[in-house]
């Protein structure tokens, strides 16, 4: 990163579940390097904690003022929240948020342990070894927000092969990524208009995609906004928590001694979450752009009005000021603060659901396989590339079979 031409951002994505390389470089440095997008605008990066918090807070730093100029096939209108500003965005969050409390996810935990339990009960019947991203992470997180929505459970498979191409910032085509956007766009429009018919019939049910349409009229999104939503909170919903899932397993995995531990005590389950969440890099972007609506300063540099800044909210997780020894993976760590959901007015909407998610599933796995062990050796296991949200394509694992459990 030395020279005056701005090097291209994203940088390649780091080793395994790690940032990419350059972030620690860009923690030890003073100012806020130039580089240069895949649209092909400047923008300056952001990788210390405070700086990061602060731009997320700000509203002189705007979202939707760079959303015309996307960076990948994914257009502003097929998000719903990401890329809003106030006062769309507080009108839109306002309209989803009562699902997303930690209340709503304590009462959707029994929920998620019957489900961890099916498909583990199903994947114990399969040859081995079985790749426990397809068999468990990803339907476990898929089933869960398909369930919030109320999509009908023979429409799953044909969804997630869309989902994988909207989430592609590389890996598939231009035309690809926008045919993909458009049949979900259809799909969910669809799902919105059987919604309405039923409430109109008398037969509502209890989806949120009802719950929307039936909210008081001066609260309620369009049918459009509605659409949208559908789609983004699939998007949101199930490739984030389902490949971080992946990445839980995958430590306990390659670390006997911590996975019996937290066997042993279920109060280490939420801390050792938590390091996870901090300690692995699920962005490959990097982050969102925001554009300065005027004159900011950042730490020692003025940011100008017009110019781009990216948070990076997984090098802000390795922010030495913060977090002692922050390459080191420490389970029990103390003192916590990461962004790893973001921070601010765009702070997950589903990081109650997604915590409730990664401790039900990854207690299910450390408790109902506790000899489960990886069937290739971890070098060989095969990361993700060109998407937007990192994660492994597989996670071969075996479990010595008992013959005859106890009832
Ligand atoms: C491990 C799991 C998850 C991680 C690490 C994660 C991470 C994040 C991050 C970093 C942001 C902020 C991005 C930004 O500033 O633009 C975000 C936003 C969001 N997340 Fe999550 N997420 C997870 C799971 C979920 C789940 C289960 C849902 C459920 C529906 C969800 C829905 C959303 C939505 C709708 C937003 C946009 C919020 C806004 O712009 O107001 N996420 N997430």
């Amino acid at each position: 990163m030395t020279g005056t031409a701005p090097c291209p951002f994203p940088f390649p994505e780091g080793p395994d579940a790690r940032p990419p390389r350059e972030y620690e470089e860009l923690l030890g440095r003073p100012g806020l390097p130039l580089v240069m997008l895949s649209n092909g605008s400047e923008a300056l990066l952001v990788a210390r904690h405070a700086e990061v918090k602060a731009v997320l807070s700000d509203d002189r730093f705007s979202r939707a003022s760079f959303a015309g100029r996307p960076m990948f096939a994914r257009t502003p209108e097929s998000l719903a929240l990401a890329t809003s500003d106030p006062p769309v965005h507080t009108r839109r969050r306002r309209a989803v948020l009562h699902a997303f409390t930690a209340r709503r996810a304590r009462r959707q935990t029994p929920w998620l342990r019957a489900l961890a339990g099916d498909l583990l009960d199903e994947l114990e019947t399969r040859a081995q070894p079985v790749d426990l991203v397809n068999a468990f992470t990803v339907p476990f997180a898929l089933n869960a927000i398909t369930e919030m929505l109320g999509v009908p459970a023979d429409d799953r498979s044909q969804l997630r092969p869309l989902v994988d191409r909207m989430m592609s910032t590389t890996r598939f085509t231009r035309e690809e990524v926008a045919a993909a956007h458009r049949e979900a766009g259809d799909y969910f429009a669809g799902l919105v208009a059987a919604r309405e018919a039923e409430i109109a019939a008398g037969e509502a049910g209890d989806d949120l995609l009802t719950e929307l349409l039936a909210a008081p009229e001066a609260e309620r999104l369009s049918r459009e906004e509605i659409a949208v939503f559908g789609a983004g909170l699939l998007m949101a919903g199930y490739e984030t928590t389902g490949n971080q899932l992946a990445i839980c397993a995958l430590t306990v995995l390659l670390d006997p001694a911590l996975a019996g531990r937290l066997r042993a005590d279920p109060d280490a389950l939420a801390p050792a979450v938590e390091e996870m969440l901090r300690w692995s890099s699920l962005v490959a972007t990097g982050g969102a752009p925001h554009v300065a609506t005027e004159d900011v300063r950042l730490g020692e540099t003025l940011v100008r009005a017009g110019q781009v800044v990216v948070p990076l909210t997984d090098a802000a997780n390795r922010d030495p000021a913060v977090f002692a020894d922050p390459g080191r993976f420490v389970p029990d760590r103390e003192e916590n603060p990461h962004v790893a959901f973001g921070h601010g007015r765009h702070f997950c909407l589903g990081a109650h659901l997604a915590r409730a998610e990664l401790q039900v599933g990854l207690g299910a796995l450390l408790h109902r396989l506790p000899d489960l062990a990886l069937a290739v050796p971890a070098g060989e296991l095969v990361w993700r590339r060109g998407m937007f949200i990192r994660g492994l394509m597989e996670l071969p694992v075996r479990w010595p079979v008992v013959r005859d459990r106890p009832v």
